[in-house]
C-alpha cells in the first residue's frame, strides 16, 4: 500500500527532498544498520522526505548531536510537533523539555542509576539462564518470540513486581504501537499500554511497595509535589515501552550478526573477558530506534532553511556507522578501544535506560557463551519497520548437548 505523502512546504527547496521512509524503506529492510549509511553517500547530508507526514532526516553524527544537545530550539514537546501531539499519554521525560524534563530526570536517573542497575544483575541473569536452559535441549530456536521478546519484558515486569503472566497480552499491545499497520492502531495500541499503567498504578496505590511504580508514586517533582495522575501514566508508560523492543532489536541483530560470524563469536566464547568491552562495539553498529524533534522557531542550520514546526527524524542506527566520527566503520573491532555511536541518543534526552540495557546484553551474551559454544542462523532474517527496526524472525541453530 503506497502511504500520503506530505506536500513539500514552500522553503524546502528541491535538492534538499529525497525519497526515502525512515520508517519502511526498502533500503533499510535490506539491512537496517549498513544500507542506512549509503544515505552518506546517495542523500543530501540533512534532507527532507515526504513520508512520515513530511520531516528532516539527520544521517550524520556530528549533525544530530549539535541538534539533540539544543533542545530549545528542537523540541521534544508534542505542542511543537503536531504528529506526537496525537498520542496519549503524553509520555515522561522524553515528550518535556528543560526545565520540566530536568526535573523529571531527577526523580528517574537514581532509579536507573549504574548502582540501582548493578543491584538487579542477578535477577536479570537468572532470567537469561532460565530463558536459554528452556531452548538449549532442541538444539535451536526461533530468538524473537522465544527470547528476544519475553527477557525484556520479564525485566520490566520485575522492577514492577508485576506477574509474569501478564507478559503476553502486554506485547500484544507493545506490537501494536510499535509496527501498528496504520496511526490509528499505533495510537490505540499506546492507549492500551496506559491502560494497563493505570490499573497497575492503583494496585501499587493500594497496595504500596519498593518497586518502580511505588516510587514513582512517593517521588515529588523538584522535592515539592506528587507527579500528577498524568504524568504517572505518561512515565509508567515510558518507562515500559523504552526498554522492551529497543531491547529486543538490539540483542536479536547481535546475534544475527554473532551466528553469522562464527569467527568473531568464537573470541568471545575463548575470552569471555572480551564480553564486556566488545558489547558496545557490537552495539555501536546494532541500534535501530527512530525519534524526533521539532523546530521551536526559524533556523539556519548550516545553511539549511529549517521552519518553525518542522520535525526533524533520527535514525540513530547510522552515527556509529558515520566516518567522520570512525575509522573503518564497517569493521567489527571487538578490542576497538572507544566505539562511538548514538544509539541511546545524546544531549539531556540521552537514553535513561542505557545501563540497564548494557547489563541485559552483557549478561546474556556471558550465559549463551557459556553454554552454546558455536551456533548459526538458519535461514534469511527479514526486518519489520517502525519506532524500533527489528529482525521479524531470527532462526537460530546449535548441536543440543548429550
Ligand atoms: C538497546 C536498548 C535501547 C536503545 C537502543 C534505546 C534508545 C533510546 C534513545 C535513542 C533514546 C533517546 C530518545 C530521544 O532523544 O528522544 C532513549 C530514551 C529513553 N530510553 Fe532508551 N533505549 C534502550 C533501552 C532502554 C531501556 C532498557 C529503558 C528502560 C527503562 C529505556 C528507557 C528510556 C527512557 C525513559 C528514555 C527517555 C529519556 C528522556 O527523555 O530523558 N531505554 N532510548
Amino acid at each position: 500500500m503506497q502511504a500520503t505523502l506530505a506536500p513539500i512546504p514552500a522553503h524546502v527547496p528541491e535538492h534538499l527532498v529525497y525519497d526515502f521512509d525512515p520508517t519502511n524503506d526498502p533500503l533499510l529492510h535490506r539491512d537496517p544498520h549498513i544500507s542506512a549509511t549509503a544515505l552518506h553517500r546517495i542523500a543530501p547530508r540533512l534532507f527532507y522526505t515526504r513520508h512520515n507526514g513530511g520531516q528532516w532526516v539527520v544521517t550524520h553524527a556530528a549533525d544530530a548531536l549539535e541538534i539533540l544537545r539544543d533542545p530549545e530550539r528542537f523540541s521534544s514537546d508534542p505542542k511543537n510537533n503536531w504528529f506526537n501531539a496525537q498520542r496519549k499519554p503524553r509520555t515522561v521525560p522524553n515528550q518535556y523539555d528543560p526545565p520540566e524534563h530536568t526535573s523529571f530526570r531527577k526523580i528517574l536517573n537514581p532509579m536507573f542509576s549504574p548502582g540501582a542497575m548493578a543491584r538487579i544483575a542477578d535477577d536479570v541473569r537468572a532470567m537469561a539462564v532460565e530463558l536459554i536452559e528452556e531452548v538449549l535441549p532442541k538444539g535451536g530456536c526461533e530468538f524473537i518470540s522465544e527470547i528476544g521478546q519475553r527477557f525484556p519484558v520479564y525485566i520490566f515486569l520485575k522492577l514492577v513486581d508485576t506477574p509474569r503472566e501478564l507478559a503476553p497480552d502486554l506485547l500484544a499491545r507493545v506490537e501494536k504501537f510499535v509496527r501498528g499497520v496504520d496511526g490509528a492502531t499505533k495510537l490505540q495500541g499506546l492507549a492500551e499500554v496506559g491502560a494497563y499503567i493505570v490499573t497497575a498504578l492503583e494496585e501499587r496505590r493500594r497496595k504500596p511497595g519498593t518497586d518502580l511504580l511505588s516510587k514513582l508514586l512517593e517521588a515529588k517533582v523538584d522535592g515539592e509535589r506528587p507527579l500528577t495522575q498524568g504524568e504517572l501514566e505518561g512515565a509508567g508508560t515510558l518507562l515500559f515501552l523504552g526498554g522492551l523492543d529497543t531491547v529486543t532489536s538490539t540483542l536479536s541483530f547481535i546475534m544475527n550478526y554473532l551466528g553469522q560470524h562464527p569467527e568473531q563469536y568464537a573470541r568471545l566464547v575463548n575470552d569471555p573477558g572480551l564480553i564486556g568491552s566488545g558489547v558496545e562495539e557490537l552495539l555501536r553498529v546494532h541500534g535501530g530506534a527512530n525519534f524526533e524533534r521539532a523546530a521551536t522557531q526559524d533556523i539556519d542550520f548550516n545553511g539549511v532553511k529549517i521552519a518553525k514546526g518542522d520535525r526533524l527524524n533520527f535514525i540513530s542506527q547510522v552515527y556509529g556507522l558515520d566516518p567522520e566520527i570512525i575509522e573503518n566503520p564497517f569493521e567489527i573491532n571487538l578490542d576497538r578501544e572507544i566505539s562511538p555511536h548514538l544509539i541511546f541518543g545524546a544531549g539531556p534526552h540521552r537514553c535513561l535506560g542505557s545501563h540497564l540495557a548494557r547489563i541485559e546484553i552483557r549478561i546474556f551474551l556471558e550465559e549463551w557463551t557459556r553454554r552454546i559454544t558455536q551456533f548459526r542462523v538458519e535461514g534469511d532474517v527479514p526486518t519489520k519497520g517502525g519506532i524500533v527496526w527489528s529482525p521479524e524472525y531470527l532462526n537460530l541453530r546449535w548441536n543440543a548437548p548429550g
